[in-house]
């Protein structure tokens, strides 16, 4: 069977952990590309130098040339601008929207097979650039944001009942911003439904903390945003593709009349396959929930207005 390769475009603080997760895991030769000279090539050659001691044979490169993303079975693009303290992931839009462009050209030219994992924020808006300027299926196009904003709640979950864990389950659906929503019903501690562990009050408390996290990460590093648990999520999301997993993650895909919006990126749960998302599952929710998911979906498709405008003219 040959090799599986990833390109990693964007070599920052989350390329680089993705780039040694995924040696780690051995799920296929990882390229690294960015805009800054020396940096994709020394992260790739200081990982090389490590597999020894963490027994893995992937094979690692650094390059500044698009070019190299050719021929990748995944894709997953973190190049642009983190937040610092003060800034919201929206006020990264104009920046971020012009790498995104750059970046989705050279993926069309030189990978349109490719399974692509946008991280970029403000996540939701990019993905849907991302979508547009390269014109792959949208199956193939999703945004990482909702792996992450579970496995936050759960976390928090966790901490609150002091279990393991990897024994909550969660699901943070709607837009990767402030106004995410965490389903108290769709928490399982080891099985057992949220709801007879905590109350609501505590949950709620949670949800809060849940939607503002990664600025608290941001104003505790002060120099930019949270990246081991965004890469580890991500890492998450290939391995479902390349292995044909089947698994059932949240995720910004494109809502084709699901939830009742259209043309819309969006987290929501889904199956991740060797086809990419093959399914979004539309699950029932609590009026008060529904409301909140349609208040995310509208703050996204102000953002998205913004990129069709953008693209238009
Ligand atoms: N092409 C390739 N790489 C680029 C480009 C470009 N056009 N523009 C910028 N980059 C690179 C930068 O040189 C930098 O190395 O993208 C990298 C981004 O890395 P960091 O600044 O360390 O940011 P990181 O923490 O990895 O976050 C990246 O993910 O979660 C989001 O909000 C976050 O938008 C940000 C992105």
């Amino acid at each position: 069977m040959a090799r599986k390769k990833i390109a990693l475009v964007g070599a920052g603080q989350i390329g680089g952990t993705l780039a040694l997760v995924l040696a780690q895991k051995q799920l296929g030769d990882v390229v690294l590309i960015d805009i800054v000279e020396g940096v994709p090539q020394g992260k790739a050659l200081d990982i090389m130098e490590g597999r020894l001691p963490i027994s893995t044979s992937t094979v690692l490169a650094g390059s500044n040339n698009f070019d190299d993303i050719k021929g990748s079975d995944v894709v997953i693009v973190t190049a642009g601008v983190p937040r610092k303290p003060g800034m919201t992931r929206d006020d990264l839009l104009t920046v971020n929207y012009d790498i995104v462009k750059v970046v989705g050209e050279a993926i069309k030219k030189t990978a349109p097979n490719a399974f692509v994992i946008v991280v970029t924020n403000p996540l939701d808006a990019m993905v849907y650039a991302m979508q547009k300027v390269t014109g792959l299926p949208p199956e193939r196009v999703v945004g990482m944001a909702g792996v992450l904003d579970s496995s936050r709640l759960a976390c928090f979950v966790a901490m609150e009942l002091g279990v393991a864990a990897d024994d909550v389950q969660a699901t943070v659906l709607g837009g990767h911003g402030p106004t995410m929503v965490s389903l108290y019903n769709f928490v399982s501690v080891g099985g057992i439904p949220l709801p007879q562990l905590m109350s609501k009050e505590k949950f709620n408390e949670l949800s809060v903390r849940t939607a503002e996290a990664g600025t608290e990460i941001v104003n505790l590093l002060k120099t930019g945003s949270a990246y081991y648990s965004p890469a580890v999520c991500s890492v998450r999301m290939a391995e479902a593709y390349l292995l044909d997993k089947k698994s059932v993650l949240t995720c910004a895909a494109l809502l084709k009349g699901q939830y009742g919006f259209n043309d819309l990126y969006c987290g929501v749960p889904v199956v991740i396959g060797a086809g990419g998302v093959e399914k979004i599952i539309e699950i029932s929710m609590t009026d008060e929930e529904k409301a909140a998911f349609a208040k995310s979906a509208g703050a996204v498709k102000e953002l998205i207005d913004w990129v069709d405008a953008k693209m238009k003219g």
